[in-house]
C-alpha cells in the first residue's frame, strides 16, 4: 500500500474554506430568522397579513433559496461537495426556480395591498431585484442549452456570463431592499435601533460575501472568452 505524503497546505486550505462556508451559513440563518420572527409578531397582534406573507415568502425566497443556489455551485459548500457538475447545476436551477416562485407571489401580495406602489426605497430596490431575478431565469434556461444556442451564433459564454450578472444584480438589490426594510420605524421599534443597525451590517456583509464566487467565475469566463 502506497501512503500519500501529508499535504498540510492543502488540508489547511480545505479546513479554512469549509469553515468559511459554515460561517456563511450561520450568517444566512441569522438573516432569515430575524425577519421571520418579526413577521410572527404580526400574527400575535392579528394585523398586517399582506406584510406577514410578504416577509415569509420573500426573505426565504431571496436570502435562503437564492443564497443556497449560489452556494451550491461553490467548490467547498457543505451539502454539494459530493455532487458532480451536472448534479450541482440541477440543484442550482431547482433552488433558483423555487426561489422565483416565492419572489413573484411575495411581491404580488404586498403590491396588491398597497394603493401607491414603489414610493419607498425599499419597494424600488425590491422591484429591481424582482425584475432582474425574472430575467435571470430566462438567461438561466439559455445557459442550460449552450449547444443549441451555438446554432444561432450565440456564444455559450455570453449566456453564462449574462446569467451570472443578472443573478448577482438581483441578489445585491434584494440585499439593499432588505437593508431598507430594517430601517423602517416599525422594525426598529420591534428590535431596537442598535440591533436594526446590526441587521443592516450583517445583511450587507453576507450579500457581498455571497456575490464573490459568482463575480470571480464571471471574471474567469470573460477572460477565457476574450482569449
Ligand atoms: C429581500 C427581501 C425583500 C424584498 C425584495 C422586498 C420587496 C418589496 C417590494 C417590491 C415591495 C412593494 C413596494 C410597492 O409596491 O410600493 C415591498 C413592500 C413592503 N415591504 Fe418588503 N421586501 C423584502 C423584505 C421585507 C422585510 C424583511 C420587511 C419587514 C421588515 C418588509 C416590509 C415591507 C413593507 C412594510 C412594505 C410596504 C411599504 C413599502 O413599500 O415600503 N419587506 N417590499
Amino acid at each position: 500500500m502506497v501512503h500519500k505524503p501529508f499535504n498540510f497546505e492543502a488540508k489547511s486550505y480545505k479546513v479554512s474554506m469549509f469553515s468559511w462556508n459554515v460561517f456563511l451559513h450561520v450568517f444566512m440563518g441569522i438573516i432569515v430568522a430575524i425577519p421571520i420572527a418579526y413577521a410572527f409578531s404580526f400574527v400575535k397582534n392579528n394585523q398586517g397579513w399582506a406584510i406577514y406573507f410578504h416577509i415569509l415568502l420573500l426573505v426565504p425566497g431571496f436570502q435562503l433559496l437564492m443564497g443556497q443556489s449560489f452556494l451550491g455551485l461553490c467548490p467547498y459548500n457543505a451539502w454539494s461537495t459530493d455532487l458532480n457538475t451536472v448534479e450541482k447545476r440541477r440543484a442550482h436551477w431547482i433552488l433558483a426556480s423555487l426561489s422565483a416562485i416565492l419572489l413573484i407571489v411575495g411581491n404580488y401580495y404586498v403590491m396588491d395591498a398597497k394603493t401607491v406602489n414603489f414610493n419607498t426605497m425599499h419597494g424600488k430596490f425590491g422591484l429591481v431585484a424582482l425584475v432582474f431575478s425574472i430575467v435571470n431565469m430566462v438567461t438561466g434556461v439559455a445557459a442550460l442549452y449552450p449547444t443549441q444556442l451555438k446554432k444561432f451564433c450565440i456564444p455559450p459564454s455570453l449566456s453564462k456570463i449574462s446569467h451570472i450578472i443578472f443573478g448577482v444584480v438581483g441578489f445585491l438589490t434584494a440585499g439593499v431592499s432588505l437593508c431598507y426594510s430594517y430601517d423602517k420605524n416599525a422594525f426598529k421599534n420591534w428590535i431596537g435601533a442598535d440591533a436594526a443597525l446590526g441587521c443592516i451590517i450583517i445583511t450587507a456583509l453576507f450579500t457581498a460575501f455571497l456575490c464573490f464566487n459568482p463575480m470571480y467565475t464571471s471574471y474567469k469566463r470573460t477572460v477565457t472568452a476574450f482569449k
